[in-house]
């Protein structure tokens, strides 16, 4: 028989020179996101995340804060771990780049390379950001105010000049061309595919993979003078999750090729230009896909530690509830483009769709069930059109979610299941269920009991942003641990009459606004 279907899910990996804030909760979150969105659609999931802890950035972080690197990366990464149980993410790995079976893998990507004649030694002399980990040509540096080069990312450069060994990237461009060309939906969003498209067209340069003018890192084999380029080593940490060098394990031959490597746009072109290159020349698979979303500004300005403004997500969920948090961060803002955070825009969001919308349906017609029906589910009578046509709605959702979430258009995907949920409400105001109550307690029946099916499927298909508050909502509605995949949307899965209900409670409290508060 053959297996569930695989999927593979990865974060970046995050520096460990940082407090985590929302921008990296943001990436972990969609991946969870979609993590648990195919876990209930039946597939056998990876989910990965972790910590980059390796480089010049952290061994300056680590001298800064007067601790050895390693003392240094165990309670940053600690930071990043206590925010997963925080954040209900469903991850399945936490890599460090200091570990041992990560080491292994490192060194054996770079043997891959050599042997394939990929690598040469030779020497580096020209701009490097400490901040982005990166090289730059002469070409891409823009001036700063004071007349200082600066990195097109607006990162201070040095200069660096040390002996290196290179990789032949130049020698990989129509292998890529061709790979982007073979795949289209390799690089998502298309305007960020265009972008690489051009890059790589323009010309790839040979890239240095290794600096020998500090010691925290891989040290490269045979020659420990050098340590390897921190993003070689980096975006290794992909293939050493899942059993790599080990290409004939079990999870290896399960996972690899990755699905989707989801990441910022800051740093695409290390996944869709390096990695895919480093992959096809060590004789491995690239990715299926690499997505890159846009940027959080925190009420209009950019996020940085030096403008004192980062968004703690810790602080968020305090003030509003997890779930809020979750589910603001993926409806706001198309998944793939820039987006500001602000108090007013997450207050109107939540009030308007969680509390109004979704909360309310739930609220007032489990009230009426639990107050008119014994608080046991009602027994519907035969169908109307009306009826039909809600019920219909609901179940049409899945397909159009799995087209969405296949192309992390996340935010469009919460559209249409708040379309039903809204069409839902107009159902529930136009039947009128509390004057039934007198001239008709049957057909009253019926619209509860339509009314909380319809709510079942809207909730099942909610939990992968909102794990927590449709957990509570589906046992209210009195369905199993096991019926809340996406298999028990069907008529099976259909709620029962006579199911005992307990009491209902709301979910989702009206937040407050600023001005009111
Ligand atoms: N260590 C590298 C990644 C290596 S992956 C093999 C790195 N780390 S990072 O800590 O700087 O995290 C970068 C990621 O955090 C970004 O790509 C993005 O996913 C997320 N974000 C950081 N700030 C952000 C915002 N203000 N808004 C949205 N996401 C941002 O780069």
């Amino acid at each position: 028989m053959a297996g569930r279907p695989t999927f593979y899910i990865t974060t970046p990996i995050y520096y460990v020179n940082d407090v985590p804030h929302i921008g990296h909760a943001y990436t972990t979150l969609a991946c969870d996101v979609l993590a648990r969105f195919k876990r209930l659609d039946g597939y056998d999931v990876m989910f990965l995340t972790g910590t980059d802890e390796h480089g010049q950035k952290v061994a300056k972080s680590a001298a800064t804060a007067g601790k050895t690197p390693i003392e240094f990366c165990d309670m940053v990464s600690q930071n990043f771990r206590d925010l997963l149980p925080k954040m209900n993410f469903s991850n399945n790995d936490f890599i460090r780049t200091t570990e041992s079976r990560h080491h292994t893998a490192c060194q054996d990507i770079w043997n891959k390379l050599e042997e394939a004649g990929f690598i040469y030694l030779d020497g580096y002399s020209g701009w490097y950001s400490v901040r982005d980990e990166a090289f730059y040509g002469e070409d891409e540096l823009i001036d700063g105010e004071e007349g200082e080069r600066l990195a097109p990312t607006r990162a201070p450069v040095e200069w660096v000049e040390e002996p290196s060994y290179f990789f032949r990237l130049s020698a990989m461009e129509d292998k890529l061309l061709a790979h982007y060309e073979k795949y289209p939906d390799a690089i998502l969003p298309e305007s960020r595919r265009n972008e690489v498209l051009s890059f790589v067209r323009s010309g790839l340069r040979d890239l240095s993979i290794s600096r020998t003018s500090f010691d925290w890192g891989v040290p490269v084999p045979r020659n420990s003078d050098h340590i390897m380029y921190v993003w070689l080593d980096a975006l290794t940490n992909y293939l050493t999750a899942i059993g790599y060098p080990d290409t004939e394990c079990d999870s290896f031959r399960k996972y690899w090729p990755a699905d989707i490597h989801v990441v910022g746009k800051d740093i695409l072109r290390f996944h869709a230009v390096y990695w895919p290159a480093f992959l096809m020349a060590a004789g491995l698979e690239p990715p299926k896909r690499v997505f890159a979303h846009g940027w959080w500004t925190n009420e209009g300005e950019k996020i940085s530690k030096s403008l004192g403004n980062i968004i703690d997500p810790l602080e968020l969920i305090k003030s509003y509830g997890l779930d809020q948090v979750r589910y603001f961060l993926m409806r706001e803002v198309p998944f793939g483009r820039d987006g500001d955070f602000s108090r007013q825009a997450f207050v109107h969001r939540i009030n308007g769709d969680l509390a109004n919308d979704l909360g309310n349906l739930a609220q007032r017609s489990l009230s009426m069930i639990a107050k008119n029906c014994g608080a046991t589910m009602p027994q519907p009578g035969i169908f109307t059109d009306d009826d039909i046509r809600i019920l219909e709605a609901a179940g049409d959702i899945l397909e159009t979610l799995r087209g969405h979430f296949d192309r992390q258009t996340i935010h469009r995907g919460l559209a249409k299941i708040w379309r039903v949920v809204r069409d839902a409400n107009a159902y529930f105001a136009f039947q009128e269920p509390w004057a039934l109550k007198k001239t008709d307690p049957d057909r009253m029946n019926t619209v509860l009991y339509v009314t909380a099916e319809v709510i079942r499927q809207l909730v099942i298909l909610t939990q992968p942003v909102m794990p927590d508050s449709c957990t509570i909502l589906l046992n209210q509605l009195g369905v199993g641990a096991d019926a809340r995949d996406f298999a028990s949307l069907g008529q099976n899965g259909r709620v029962l009459p006579g199911t005992p209900l307990p009491k209902p409670q709301g979910v989702f409290p009206r937040l407050v606004e600023e001005e009111d508060a």
